[in-house]
């Protein structure tokens, strides 16, 4: 297992280079088996969380060629309809997107139903009401969801979801691009990723609008057809490093990425005190005078990702003042405060919310990392903590960031990866 190792203090100054949407390329990785003929996309970033869904498509047989250079082509031409294996499904939860394209494709479906995580319990039954309005029959069956659509195939239907879920609005697209007659999706998540995803499908022939909308209408097509699409910059890893430049009182350019993907964090930076601007090749993070606690709420896109709470939590952690921070998606993204404590932050939890009381400085320790977003929190502290910090467990760092040491060490941080 591996850690890194970080020498704190050290002000980023440089360019980074942001990859390709993790949560873009997943869903656009299971929608694939959509098709019988080639989908490639590019700019497709290598994590781990990308070769395990294409580990998961060559199970199904998709012949999976690359990926070279952030590019890869998937023929689901001789797909065949199996179960998706627990191991496999227990792993990611991600996997549960490969439910609506089997039951689309081959008119069944049996995918493991995915655990918990380290962030809540991360249920399903958005995707199953999605599946069932589009006239599919769905049980658990100890633990495996099955799903089986009409004799003639799923029909359109109207989908209302109660609150906007990124991996369910994602679901009723993919299922409803093969059904007969049209498929309307009320309050749909609007994340760029779903957006992207519409994208993807309408290049594969999809009759789709609306995507990355509260509607999304889908009209059902016979066959989908050869396609080639980009995957968007990733907004997560765009708002990781911006907090990176404030937390160290530094300067960096992030080229690739769009503002207008994070204007709710731009917001909140510039009220903390952080300059943020967009520039020809990406946008610009720097900051120069104090920071100041400011109080923020993660909400479905557009507002505060919950993916950047943490992150955020790790700024205010050396702010003048004290920051309110409301986690309003899921029930149990607290899991860095006791690592983030250990550096010496000041948080106070209060049920869904954390107060944090700015400390003059952080002082290093070992932490440990607990999920993707937590872990890069610690590596975030860690950079600005007095002493030589150590993030154990860095596997969960690398499912969800490409290159993340050598990134920050390219502008100016000190850190080292070696085994523990
Ligand atoms: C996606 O997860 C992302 N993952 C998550 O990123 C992200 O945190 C999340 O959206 C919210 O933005 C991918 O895109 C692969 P949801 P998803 O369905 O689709 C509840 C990361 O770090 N819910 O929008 O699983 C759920 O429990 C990951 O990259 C149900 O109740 O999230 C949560 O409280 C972490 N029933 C809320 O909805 C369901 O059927 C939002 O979840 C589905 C979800």
């Amino acid at each position: 297992m591996e850690r890194l190792v970080i020498q704190g203090g050290h002000r980023l100054e440089g360019t980074v280079q942001i990859c390709g949407a993790k949560n873009a390329a997943l869903p656009q990785l299971a929608a694939t088996l959509l098709s019988d003929e080639p989908l490639t996309l590019t700019n497709v970033p290598d994590l781990a969380d990308i070769r395990s869904m294409l580990t998961l498509m060559e199970h199904y047989g998709v012949v999976v060629k690359g990926p070279a250079h952030a590019t890869v082509t998937l023929d689901a031409a001789g797909a065949r309809n199996l179960e998706a294996p627990y191991d496999v499904v227990r792993r990611m939860r991600a996997t549960v997107l490969v439910l609506g394209p089997l039951l689309a494709r081959f008119g069944s479906a049996r995918v493991s139903q995915p655990g918990g995580c380290a962030i809540g319990a991360r249920p399903v039954d958005l995707h199953v009401k999605a599946l069932q309005a589009l006239g599919a029959t769905v049980s658990l069956d100890g633990g495996t969801i099955d799903a089986r659509a009409p004799e003639g195939g799923l029909v359109g239907g109207r989908i209302v979801f109660p609150t906007p879920s990124v991996g369910a609005t994602e679901t009723a697209m993919m299922a409803a691009v093969l059904a007969r007659g049209e498929t309307e999706i009320l309050n749909a998540a609007r994340d760029p990723e779903v957006c992207d995803l519409g994208a993807c499908l309408a290049a594969m022939g999809a009759q789709i609008e609306g995507a990355g909308t509260h509607r999304v209408l889908v009209r059902g097509v016979e066959r989908l057809r050869r396609a080639r699409h980009e995957i968007i910059p990733d907004r997560i890893e765009a708002g990781t490093y911006a907090v990176a430049a404030a937390i160290t009182g530094g300067h960096l350019e992030l080229t690739g990425a769009r503002l207008e993907h994070l204007s709710a964090v731009g917001a909140a930076l510039e009220a903390a005190g952080v300059q943020i601007w967009p520039t020809d090749r990406g946008l610009m993070v720097s900051r120069t005078g104090r920071l100041k606690g400011i109080d923020i709420t993660t909400e479905p896109y557009p507002g505060f990702p919950t993916d950047l709470q943490a992150q955020f939590m790790a700024l205010m952690s050396i702010a003048d003042g004290a920051s309110m921070i409301r986690e309003t998606v899921f029930e149990n993204r607290f899991m860095h405060v006791p690592e983030l404590a250990r550096l010496g932050a000041n948080v106070t939890l209060q049920g869904t919310t954390a107060v944090v009381r700015g400390v003059e400085r952080l002082k290093a320790a070992p932490v440990m990392a607990t999920d993707l977003r937590a872990s890069v929190s610690l590596v975030l502290a860690g950079l600005v903590a007095e002493g030589e910090t150590v993030v154990n467990r860095v596997y969960h760092l690398d499912r969800g960031y490409e290159a993340l040491d050598r990134k920050l060490v390219r502008c100016g941080a000190r850190i080292r990866r070696e085994d523990a």
